[in-house]
């Protein structure tokens, strides 16, 4: 059995978001987010359906969201006999509330690692990790940040670092004034601290209405024009980011944020009680270098083009790329809809 991740699943994790998102197109602006969601799932399955993997979704639908997603455990792929193990994180549509209202910033997303069975006890553990939390506080920046932060891991870079020395630090990393740092974050009133301090130093501010992906991921994409993502948003988001920021060379941090004293104390419960004011680190959320990352653009974003359906035409713009080798790839797809074939779960049953 090939252990060659990118070789065995090569483009077809791209089918799969590509399929995600031409199958929701539809449904753009028309304020159905569940019948959104169902048809990039069934989609995102039925292409799974004819991949010769074994893959479990080991982080599906956020816990926050009742939606009709692919969920944890669910298995992917069509596991015949000594096909590649996997875990799979995904979300069918990041931005599904833009995508309903035919808003900006909605993609399809999936990452992939490969399933290892530790040996011995000492092993690092590999692959997604699953936080069984709502919410994250998280930071990301560029690959000239986090650079300057390997080479030195005492400069004041941090989740927990005021807003205002972060920004006059990433400033000074970047040689820019003060006022032309972009720093970016989801329109949320949990996030109106970050929104003042932007304001107050007289940086920029560009925000999302939803879709927190693309803008953590947006600070390592060159001609995106954004600095640093700030503040709190969804849990499984923040590890599908690590996973794509790590292949993209740049760094997030993130740490648990308990919506409320209640799933403080469920997480407590369930023995996350030490976890809480860890900082993760990219690499502690998408561990070892065998991940693969892949999404493709529904509707325009800082870090991807959206699609566009001219006649019997659809052009897809995606992105493939890989944690070992961060070799990062655009895929413009033309998609000729009289020919097109998207598998759906639906129409065709798995036995
Ligand atoms: P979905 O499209 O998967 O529902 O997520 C949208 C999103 O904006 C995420 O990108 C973000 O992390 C999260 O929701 C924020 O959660 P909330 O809307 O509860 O603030």
């Amino acid at each position: 059995m090939s252990t060659n991740i990118e070789r065995t699943l090569g483009l077809d994790i791209v089918r799969a978001t590509e399929a995600g998102a031409l199958n929701c197109f539809t449904w753009i602006g028309r304020g159905n987010k569940e019948a959104a969601d169902a048809a990039a799932s069934d989609a995102i399955r039925g292409t799974f359906d004819q991949i010769d993997v074994a893959g479990e979704v080991v982080i599906g639908e956020g816990i926050k969201d009742n939606a009709p997603g692919l969920f944890k455990g669910e298995k992917v792929g069509t596991w015949v006999e000594g096909a590649m193990r996997l875990n799979i994180a995904l979300d069918p549509i990041d931005g599904t509330t833009n995508l309903s209202k035919g808003l900006p910033n909605a993609i399809s997303c999936i990452a992939a690692s490969l399933h290892v069975d530790p040996t011995d006890e000492g092993d690092e553990p590999t692959g997604l990790l699953d936080i069984p939390a709502f919410y994250m506080n998280k930071l990301s920046y560029g690959p000239a940040i986090r650079d300057a932060f390997v080479r030195d891991p005492s400069l004041p870079l941090s989740v927990d670092t005021p807003i205002e020395e972060t920004i006059h630090l990433a400033a000074r990393l970047l040689s820019k004034e003060v006022h032309d740092v972009v720093v970016m974050l989801l329109d949320r009133p949990r996030n109106a601290h970050i929104v003042e301090a932007v304001r107050s130093l007289g940086a920029n501010l560009r925000m999302v209405s939803d879709g927190d992906i693309t803008a953590a991921l947006a600070p390592a994409m060159p001609g995106a024009g954004i600095d640093l993502y700030l503040g709190i948003g969804g849990a499984p988001e923040g590890v599908l980011s690590a996973a794509g920021m790590r292949c993209l060379g740049g760094g997030l941090q993130a740490k648990i944020w308990p919506r409320d004293e209640e799933e403080k104390a469920s997480l407590i419960d369930i023995g996350w009680g030490d976890k809480l004011d860890h900082i993760y680190l990219s690499k502690d959320l998408a561990r070892g270098d065998d991940i693969l990352f892949a999404a493709t653009g529904i509707l325009e974003s800082p870090f991807l083009d959206g699609m566009t359906v001219t006649g019997r035409m659809a052009i897809t713009h995606s992105v493939l790329m890989r944690v070992r080798n961060r070799t990062v790839r655009f895929i413009t797809a033309h998609h000729n809809l009289d020919h097109k074939y998207i598998p759906l779960r639906s129409k065709h049953q798995k036995a």
